[in-house]
């Protein structure tokens, strides 16, 4: 990495528009970028396809070791395959969306996972921004820049729905708030604020005044190094 390297850490729960933000400001900086949930979300896809009993930690435990996840950091074209198979589209069906939080309460899922985030951030050319539950806390305790999403359950659910055209907004808001709630409470690494992160409530912003919040956040801390 070059001496100009910047390791942002975007954390916070879903639907307060973090992947949208993470990607835009990755691009913008020319930025390498990593979307941890499509990992997590890529080991829950594997453990569904092998018919692994997710009810059952240490079943997941056992095999967490076996699928072989690599992630694409280019913002504008991310990419993620297990085994080499595109699972793009597969990650994002409603069956993994559900299972995504068991599998990743698993402190072996997490410490796999845990272990590939840090090595594509320490080869990350130009810096990377990184988006997900544990980022600032865990993964990358001394990212340069530590950034917490909020935003209402409301406006995260009326973002979702909008992402899954035509699915009903509270039974949206349920689920969300159901799965934050798991991930908040795990006790593995739970989602979490760091000390010192940069708290922005998304709220009432667009995504572009999210982004050039944070873009400004990260110009600020390069003129100051
Ligand atoms: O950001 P997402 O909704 O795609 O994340 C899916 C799940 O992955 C989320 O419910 C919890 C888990 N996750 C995690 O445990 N740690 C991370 N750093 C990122 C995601």
């Amino acid at each position: 990495r070059t001496a100009q390297a910047v390791i942002v850490a975007i954390d916070g729960p879903s639907g307060t528009g973090k992947s949208s933000t993470s990607k835009a400001v990755a691009a913008k900086l020319g930025l390498s970028y990593l979307d941890t949930g499509a990992q997590y979300r890529a080991i829950t896809w594997w453990m569904v396809s092998n018919d692994i009993d997710i009810t059952d930690p240490s079943a997941i435990a056992a095999v967490a070791g076996k699928p072989e996840i690599v992630s694409g950091t280019d913002p504008a074209e991310p990419t993620i395959t297990v085994d080499g198979t595109d699972v793009a589209g597969p990650i994002r069906t409603q069956e993994v969306t559900s299972k995504v939080s068991a599998v990743s309460a698993v402190p072996e899922v997490r410490a796999r996972i845990t272990e590939l985030q840090r090595a594509l951030a320490a080869s990350a050319p130009a810096g990377i921004v990184v988006e997900g539950r544990d980022i600032g806390t865990t993964v990358l305790p001394d990212a340069d820049l530590k950034i917490f999403l909020t935003a209402s359950p409301e406006a995260r659910a009326a973002r979702r729905s909008g992402e899954l055209k035509g699915a009903d907004i509270n039974a949206t808001r349920e689920a969300l708030v159901k799965r934050d709630a798991a991930d908040s409470s795990r006790k593995t690494s739970p989602l979490a604020k760091a000390d010192d992160a940069v708290e922005v409530d998304t709220s009432d912003l667009t995504l572009q005044q999210v982004i050039e919040c944070v873009v400004t956040l990260v110009e600020e801390k390069r003129a100051a190094a």
